[in-house]
């Protein structure tokens, strides 16, 4: 008899667990799609008239079902078109000098829109539309319907739009985007960045965001066995009362089912319930940075013994405080918070940061010991508040503004209740730096409001205020749970401990050093600065001067660093020709600048030795060039071609400098310990001039998602194969196979190439001026007529004489139909294009379009601009353009603006990037083919380098097609 083995014995019982986890999944009406992909772009304000909002359901222009956007640009969301944007010294230099604001009409306002299908299956649900973040004020119309109109460009926002969609067919959404107007004081970018969904639920199901899951220790220390406490919200909207049964389950870190506990719960017809449960859990494993653990929760939700929703949560246990002299507080130890502060941006792409370039932004930051983010000055995105449980990084997770209008409140509320789950998130920040209000008694009772606020909807964590003062104790700071300190080191800190010894304290903000990656004097006329850690704003000070002062005041819990990667905007200490900010450790890309090095010395237990500056200085023989090392070692040596120029002791919280005569050649140190024993040794070399690209991807795989990105490091090497610290070479780059290039960068903060290069298909227009009418009876359908045809004699009928605005009104009469012809010629060339369109500038009310006796098309909205593809229909020679038109309520016809456009054929965008200082980046995004994709760059007079990536079959998430 064959016996089975243990293994093959265990395989029906693990197929039959997962049977029954997946099978309750797949069996619940909870759907949660992806809308990211295929929607239709246009940049303009074209159809003003959109925003009239008289009557419901009567969306216009691109608003409404009928409008046609066949030929804008696709894109796929997350989308920034202000990256895309030139620059302009006379444009706002904080946000970037990007030509986007007020000033530039054409370029701030764009018009999103996308087309999607619902099954006669979905008849029995309910249907959610949910934008993550769109900069910013958008409104948004389904089937010509306005559903919302939000304003906030970081809050997320979801409408129920079941009332309005087409069970069993298409469904149209319309967004307009106005970036006019700026909420920052920094670049912020423009349009759908962050993800959009559609989620499909059941009539009883868990409200969106509706599950808390708190960990809950006796006195807030974590000791025993905490209390699980589950907060489900549901939502019923049939027309009768239904009983929910909320079943819970507890996930381990390592996939083991460990408790179930459920409730019941009564709902009267059309309303919410919330249903509290709970279990105790023994042994829990705690979260945090070093081991960052991850539970889950899985709620399921029956009615009459039928699943209707299921939902996974995950979260962390761990606690988070803060005591008046140990400061923070994770898991009942002081915490040292490491941090930085962080805008939504990076090179190449702008705001739109696709989810694993976060992943690779928050390595980075790992890298030199941060293990805390200030998502300054804004609620970040979903996504990076996952990467940072995942991975193990704080997050102080920050409102845009203070305020507790309703409005304000709501958004404070919807950030709370999204992000509140995460166990990265350790404390809230209610504002930063409100310098008009922040000491007035309303500003005290407006931050009270707020906290109070927090206490209520997550009773377990912090609230601070990033406060710009020093020993001042009025407005907020006097009611505020977490005292924050932007910037002020000094007697007066130490003077509000003092005198307020029993508030905590934290530094929101501080250092704002600047410097530029591999810059070594200040220069103005190029916007660079010395990158010595020497160069700071008047209201900030030196890596190394803040760091000495917190480092010792264990009662301040550390700080946020101001910045971890550089920004567009904001580009201190100079203006035009710079464009980004300098206080990063990080360059916009991701390159370490020096400072990088000072951190990773005294915030990590590696053993670090950095020298600087490079050691490429021809023509600077025999001159004094200062050399700095940042490392932990207890001393470091120096030394010049292999002569010592000294051995010097580190202070703790330090660096060293020496004054060295530059000779070419190498610059070498070495590091010892106490013992004196050699830990550590690095050099930098002289290089040749750059021969070589080299190409390194930052993985070898990537996933066949069409979201998943791979990021390449380009630099130049001599013919050694050594870095040249001072290349500049502009260098080209083309892609094959399954990658496509999405965005360029250098770390450069006064480059104005283009970090977006986009495919161009050529296009000639001709006016067609030469219009004939006549009112005429005709079908309201693509029937043909003689009029319609080519041998049809027109001469006898009116000529439409002037473009003038108003033309289309030649139909004076309600309910009158009437025929437009006009002829165009084409040459044989013109027909080897890729197209010819024809572009409509509006047909009041509905529209038959014929060239040469062809139908090509209709439309049946006034403000419509109808565009269609005739290159079938033509001839080269005399082509005729007929259109019948029906004019519904007062006067109407044909607008005789119409163009013949010639396109040409598409040339593949001219990717490129220059060298700064050596190193630019590139970011390329897996398609959804798996196989691999081969990125080239070449430079005149070096040697190219080709590298590829491996693109691994992944399941792509679900989305709507
Ligand atoms: C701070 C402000 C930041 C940034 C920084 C530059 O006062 O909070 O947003 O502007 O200055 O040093």
């Amino acid at each position: 008899m064959k016996t089975l083995s243990r293994f093959h014995r265990l395989v029906p019982v693990v197929i039959a667990a997962l049977l029954v986890v997946v099978g309750r999944a797949a069996e619940t009406p909870r759907e949660h799609l992806s809308l990211d992909a295929n929607w239709k772009f246009h940049l303009g304000d074209d159809w003003p008239d959109a925003l009239h909002l008289e009557n419901s359901g009567t969306g216009s222009g691109p608003a409404s079902e009928g409008f046609s956007d066949a030929y804008w640009r696709v894109v796929n969301v997350p989308h920034d078109w202000a990256v895309e944007l030139p620059f302009d010294q006379a444009a706002d230099g904080s946000h970037g000098f990007k030509a986007l604001g007020l000033k530039y009409p054409t370029n701030s306002i764009a018009w999103y829109r996308r087309t999607f299908e619902l099954s006669k299956q979905d008849e029995a649900k309910r249907i959610w539309l949910t934008f993550d973040g769109v900069f910013r004020d958008a409104t948004v119309w389904v089937n010509g319907w306005c559903v919302r109109h939000h304003e906030g460009g970081y809050y997320p926002f979801r409408e129920d739009i079941t009332d309005v969609v087409h069970m069993g067919g298409r469904n149209t959404i319309g967004v307009r985007v106005d970036a006019s107007k700026v909420e920052g004081w920094f670049y912020e970018g423009a349009g759908i960045y962050r993800h959009v969904w559609l989620d499909k639920t059941a009539p009883v199901s868990i409200a969106p965001d509706g599950i808390f899951v708190q960990s809950k220790f006796e006195k807030n220390i974590p000791q025993g066995s905490p209390e699980i406490a589950v907060e489900v919200r549901l939502l019923n909207t049939l027309t009768n009362a239904a009983t929910a049964t909320v079943n819970c389950e507890i996930i381990s870190p390592d996939g083991k089912p460990l408790k179930k506990f459920s409730g019941l719960e009564k709902m009267p017809r059309a309303s919410q319930s919330v249903v509290q449960l709970g279990t105790k859990l023994s042994s829990p494993v705690l979260w945090s940075p070093e081991s960052p653990k991850l539970y889950k929760l899985v709620t399921a939700v029956s009615v009459a013994d039928k699943l209707v929703d299921h939902k996974e949560t995950v979260f962390g246990i761990r606690t988070v405080g803060f005591d008046k002299d140990k400061g923070f507080l994770l898991n009942g130890k002081p915490y040292r918070i490491q941090g930085t502060c962080n805008h939504q941006d990076h090179a190449g792409v702008g705001a739109a940061i696709p989810d694993a370039l976060q992943e690779f932004r928050v390595n980075k930051l790992m890298e030199f010991g941060c293990n805390a983010i200030r998502t300054s000055h804004n609620p970040a995105t979903p996504e990076l508040l996952e990467v940072c449980d995942r991975l193990g990084m704080l997050v102080m997770d920050e409102s845009r503004l203070m305020g507790s209008d309703s409005l304000n409140m709501k958004k404070w509320e919807d950030q709370i209740r999204r992000d509140r789950n995460h166990p990265s998130v350790a404390i809230w920040c209610i504002a930063n730096e409100q310098f008009a209000v922040q000491d007035t008694p309303q500003a005290a009772n407006v931050a009270r409001t707020m906290q109070d606020y927090v206490k209520q909807l997550d009773p377990l964590r912090p609230v601070t205020y990033a406060s710009p003062e020093d020993n001042v104790f009025r407005g907020v700071n006097s009611v505020i749970e977490v005292r924050g300190w932007n910037y002020h080191l000094g007697p007066h800190v130490d003077q509000y401990h003092a005198e307020h010894p029993n508030q905590p304290n934290i530094g929101t903000e501080q250092a704002s050093v600047v410097g530029t990656r591999g810059i070594y004097t200040n220069d103005r006329p190029h916007g660079y600065v010395a990158a010595y850690d020497v160069v700071w704003p008047g209201w900030t000070t030196t890596a190394e001067s803040w760091w000495s002062f917190f480092a010792v005041r264990p009662w301040l819990s550390g700080a946020f660093v101001w910045t971890g990667f550089d920004y567009r905007g904001e580009p201190t200490p100079y203006w035009w020709p710079c464009i980004n900010s300098h206080f990063g450790m990080l360059d916009t890309c991701g390159f370490p600048k020096d400072v990088f090095y000072y951190y990773q010395s005294w915030w990590t237990t590696n053993t670090v030795l950095h020298l600087l500056p490079h050691w490429n200085w021809p023509g600077a023989e025999g001159r004094d060039v200062l050399v700095e090392a940042f490392s932990n070692c207890r001393q470091v040596e120096l030394f010049l071609n292999g002569a010592s120029l000294g051995k010097q002791a580190m202070k703790p919280n330090s660096k060293l400098s020496w004054h060295v005569k530059y000779a070419p050649g190498t610059l070498s140190a070495k590091g010892f310990n106490g013992a004196g024993k050699v830990i550590a040794e690095t050099k930098v070399e002289t290089t040749g001039e750059p021969a070589q690209v080299r190409l390194t991807p930052d993985r070898a795989t990537t996933k066949a998602d069409g979201e998943d990105v791979s990021v390449f490091t380009v630099a130049a090497l001599d013919t050694q194969g050594r870095m040249v610290p001072v290349a500049q070479n502009r260098i080209h780059f083309s892609i094959r196979g399954a990658g496509k290039i999405i965005g360029v960068g250098n770390g450069d903060p006064s480059c104005h190439e283009p970090d977006i290069f986009l495919e161009k298909v050529p296009e000639r227009p001709m006016a067609l001026d030469n219009w004939r009418w006549q009112l005429a009876k005709i079908p309201k359908n693509r029937s043909a007529l003689p009029e319609y045809g080519n041998g049809f004699d027109d001469s006898a009928w009116n000529r439409i004489e002037a473009k003038a605005s108003g033309a289309e009104s030649t139909i004076k009469t309600p309910e009158t139909t009437a025929i437009y012809r006009a002829h165009f010629t084409l040459t044989e060339e013109d027909l080897q294009g890729s197209g010819v369109q024809i572009c409509f500038s509006g047909c009041d009310d509905d529209g038959w379009y014929f060239v040469n006796d062809k139908f090509v098309g209709e439309s049946h909205d006034w403000q419509a601009q109808p565009v269609f593809g005739i290159k079938e229909a033509v001839h080269a020679g005399d082509n005729v353009i007929a259109v019948g038109v029906n004019n519904g309520m007062g006067q109407g016809g044909l607008n005789p603006n119409v163009t013949v456009k010639i396109l040409g054929h598409a040339t593949p965008p001219p990717w490129s990037r220059s060298l700064f200082n050596g190193l630019a980046q590139v970011i390329v995004q897996s398609t959804k083919d798996a196989g691999e994709f081969k990125l080239t760059a070449s430079a005149d007079g070096l040697v190219p380098a080709t590298a590829s990536v491996q693109t691994q079959p992944g399941a792509p998430r679900p989305s709507v097609p």
